[in-house]
């Protein structure tokens, strides 16, 4: 009889340096997970690929450095998620300044990041250790594909 394998979270072999930098972005699925590995200025991110807010695909989304860190913007509602922390930020006025100004304000980390690194031209994607329940998660796995198909 065959063993199951037990899951260890990597690190997972992802692509060729080069190639996943002309890619800019790919997707890879690793241990029922599907990842987004972005290429953004020399580095590499590695996020869940599906927004932790209603399961858009941030592959498709726009990147903008806001308040000096880089993030995606998921193409279904706009909601702006850093892409080395993956944290959800937004930006709003106080309306009890005496002069609203619009400032930058952080919802905490909802969407589960990934550590990526390079050895010799090939890059290996290590999820992340981290139990912590996180938004994101619920999109992952056949359940999360039912609960994408939903929204
Ligand atoms: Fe991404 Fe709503 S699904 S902002």
């Amino acid at each position: 009889m065959e063993e199951k394998k037990q899951p260890t979270g990597g690190p997972y072999f992802v692509g060729k340096k080069d190639e996943l930098i002309e890619a800019k972005r790919s997707v890879r699925t690793l241990e029922d997970r599907d990842v987004l590995i972005i290429h953004q200025q020399g580095v590499f991110y590695a996020l869940d690929s599906y927004c932790y807010h209603a399961g858009g695909m941030l592959q498709n989304g726009d990147i903008e450095e806001l308040n000096g860190r880089l993030c995606i913007i998921c193409p279904k509602h706009k909601y702006k998620i850093s892409l080395a922390e993956g944290e959800s930020l937004y930006k709003a006025t106080d309306p009890q300044e005496t002069q609203p100004v619009p400032r930058w304000y952080s919802k905490g980390v909802k969407q589960r990041t990934h550590t990526v690194t390079e050895i010799n031209g090939e890059v290996f994607v290590q999820l992340s250790k981290s139990r912590d329940w996180l938004e994101s998660d619920f999109f992952q796995g056949e359940k999360g594909k039912l609960e994408r198909a939903k929204v």
